[in-house]
């Protein structure tokens, strides 16, 4: 069961309005739990809207009353069945905060693994080359027009979710989503772990790669004793990645326990994570950085942002604790490097 975070999200949520799009097919498989989802956004008082393609049919006077018997508060918008439903949705002139579009699957890469978060240049520049991303081919076009919606601003998030039991509440108030998330707007800070919520989540994140085996696990009593050396990354306030500090010297500061939460791996968090430790660091007086790790993912990280795979004599003691896992070492000597970071 994925952990909720509804006050956190539903900050986040205030007076915005979330607007689903199903078409009809999913719209009658899923109807109960479409409902149940929107009728819990109602009770977190977000404004809701649904956009759907049922005819209006005599057949279907009873699922229209039933919707609107069960969501007196959703506002509904029929897009008629003729029309392409998606370019409908897009082209409707009211501007929209969060879209979700409901569908039968998870958009998935050619690996057959779900997409989990995209900015619109990653989507265009994956389209262009031969749709590395997008698995599902028809869903092409629709891509295509929901990236022009979010770049020309009138549409700040689009999810892309399977339609299924609390798959919205789960997307909108879970740290890992249900779906995939499309935006340019992710707000990203770096900090020190304040909340004891905090320390909770930081401990989720360290244990969902317990079983990978790179990291050392540690406990929620050790994260609570040592809070003041753990840092956070958090975007749109939700911690999405964290770093232990470890200092080793009174010029050398290790980093420890570098983990992203899976939404987002692969968007350069990590890399955003490992460069606002240097500068952080470099602030309260540190120049220079080691850490050790046999994740290959890390390793290639780390070659990237100029450190070096050495293990200098003087780190001879902190080597010998980890023995056989390569140490990644970087120093920030100079004035002119150090105003990279500030
Ligand atoms: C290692 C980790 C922190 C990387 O975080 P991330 O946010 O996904 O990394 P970024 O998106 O910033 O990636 C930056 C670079 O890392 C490397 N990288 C990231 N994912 C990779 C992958 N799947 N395969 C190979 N290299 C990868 C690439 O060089 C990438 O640069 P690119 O985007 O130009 O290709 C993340 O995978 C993680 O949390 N792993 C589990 C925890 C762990 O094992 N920590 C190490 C403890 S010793």
């Amino acid at each position: 069961m994925p952990q909720l975070y509804l006050d956190e999200y539903a900050r986040h949520l205030a007076g915005r309005r979330v607007c689903i799009a199903c078409r009809e097919g999913i719209l009658r498989d899923h109807f109960g739990e479409i409902v149940a989802d929107i009728k819990f956004l109602m009770r977190m008082n977000v404004a809701t809207s649904l956009f759907h393609n049922l005819p209006n049919r005599f057949a279907n006077q009873k699922l229209l009353t039933e919707l609107e018997k069960k969501l007196p508060a959703t506002n509904f918008v029929r897009v008629a069945p003729e029309l392409d439903f998606y370019e409908a949705v897009l082209s409707h002139p009211d501007s929209i905060d969060k879209l979700i579009f409901l569908e039968r699957r998870y958009l998935m890469d050619r690996q057959g693994k779900k997409i989990n978060a995209l900015t619109t240049g990653r989507v265009l520049e994956s389209l262009a080359h031969f749709g590395d991303l997008i698995g599902n081919v028809n869903f092409k076009d629709a891509m295509k027009r929901i990236c022009a919606k979010i770049e020309a601003g009138t549409c700040d998030r689009v999810h892309i979710l399977p339609a299924g039991k609390d798959t919205i509440k789960h997307e909108l108030f879970t740290v890992e989503g249900s779906g995939t998330m499309i935006a340019n707007n992710f707000i990203e800070e770096f900090r020190q772990v304040h909340t004891d919520e905090e320390v909770a989540i930081v401990f989720r994140i360290l244990t969902s790669y317990k079983r990978a085996g790179f990291l050392k696990p540690r406990s929620k009593e050790y994260l609570n004793r040592n809070r003041e050396h753990f840092f956070i990354t958090a975007i749109d306030g939700i911690v999405v990645g964290c770093v232990e500090q470890k200092v080793i010297d009174a010029q050398t500061v290790e980093l420890g326990a570098l983990a992203i939460s899976t939404r987002f791996l692969k968007q350069r968090v990590g890399v955003y994570t490992v460069n606002a430790f240097i500068r952080t660091m470099l602030a309260l007086g540190y120049r220079r950085f080691i850490s050790l790790t046999g994740n290959p993912r890390l390793q290639t990280l780390f070659k990237q942002l100029d450190f070096v795979e050495e293990s200098p004599s003087e780190y001879s003691r902190r080597q010998s604790e980890s023995p056989g896992v390569p140490m990644f070492y970087k120093a920030v000597e100079d004035t002119d490097e150090t105003s990279r970071y500030i």
